[in-house]
């Protein structure tokens, strides 16, 4: 067992610091990135918002990469001020990396259709999951908080490009998490070269995932409609690591698809002969 572990070792982040948000269980992409990067010799720090760490699962992930968790409301500027100072002190210095793997939909949580938004909700729907990432940035630059080189990632999903009816409001919030990512990516990149990117993840069955109307028939569909298959939570760890990693200290204000191809197929045999069956 420790050997296989250490085979999949690569010391890509040796000696690198990270904060991680986001993860609430073991099916969060968050919790498999955490993994990942103590794995490949990183420092880390876990953080949720206080309701998620009352649930008390993020305490096991804590023992297994040696992390302190600390909370914060991605929405409040105090919590997420104490978070970085706290990091910092915890690590003895900067911070190399940030993830941010939040995501909330209060309208669809509460069933209304996109047609029919309670503006309030939308508020907070945008602002948990897409102002937030400029908090979260705005927060370490007022700070200082980051390396020069450091890097800072957002998940997101490729309904901010093309119309998945059912993500709803999800879609205009993911399209502002990216614009955010462009606009503050160039102010970082010329004061610190920190670099910003998001990784457009495939359908993954998690708590945020399985909340979109219709999950099952769609993850099967973009299994379908991409040559390499959806993309794993663990994939999705795998490659967030490359990009925290010094192999990627050009790429910045990116939005980069990690789907098995999904974004640019337009069909796929397997859709076809599915149409054809149902024709019949
Ligand atoms: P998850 O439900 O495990 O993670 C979402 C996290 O957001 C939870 O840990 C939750 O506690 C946290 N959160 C919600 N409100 C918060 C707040 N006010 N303050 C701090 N944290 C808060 O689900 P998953 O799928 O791992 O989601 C992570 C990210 O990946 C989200 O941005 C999601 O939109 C994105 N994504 C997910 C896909 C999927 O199919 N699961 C596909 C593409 C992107």
């Amino acid at each position: 067992m420790y050997k296989s572990i250490m085979a999949m070792s690569y010391n890509l982040l040796k000696g690198k610091k990270g904060i991680i948000f986001g993860a609430l269980d073991e099916k969060s992409i968050a919790w498999k990135t955490a993994l990942r990067c103590h794995e490949e010799g990183a420092e880390l720090v876990l953080t949720n918002a206080p309701v998620a760490l009352r649930m008390g699962e993020i305490n096991k992930l804590a023992e297994k990469v040696n992390a302190p968790v600390i909370g914060a409301d991605v929405v409040n500027m105090d919590d997420l001020k104490k978070l970085f100072e706290e990091s910092m002190k915890h690590f003895g210095g900067k911070i190399d990396f940030v993830l941010h793997s939040v995501g909330m939909s209060l309208n669809m949580r509460k069933g209304k259709h996109y047609t029919e938004l309670d503006y309030g909700f939308t508020q907070k729907t945008l602002d948990i999951s897409a102002l937030s990432f400029h908090r979260v940035l705005r927060t370490a630059w007022e700070l200082d908080a980051m390396n020069e080189w450091g890097s800072v990632i957002a998940l997101t999903y490729i309904a901010a490009q093309r119309v998945f009816p059912d993500y709803s409001e999800m879609a205009d919030a993911k399209a502002l998490l990216e614009g955010i990512t462009r606009s503050f990516g160039y102010h970082y990149a010329l004061r610190n070269k920190v670099r910003i990117n998001t990784v457009s993840q495939s359908p993954t069955r998690t708590t945020a995932g399985s909340g979109v109307k219709g999950f099952d028939g769609f993850i099967t569909y973009a299994e379908k409609m991409s040559p390499l298959g959806n993309a794993s939570a663990e994939q999705c760890a795998d490659y967030c690591v490359t990009l925290f990693s010094d192999l990627t200290k050009m790429v910045t204000m990116q939005n980069l698809f990690h789907d098995g191809g999904f974004s640019t197929t337009g069909v796929t045999l397997a859709v076809i002969e599915a149409m054809e069956k149902a024709g019949q």
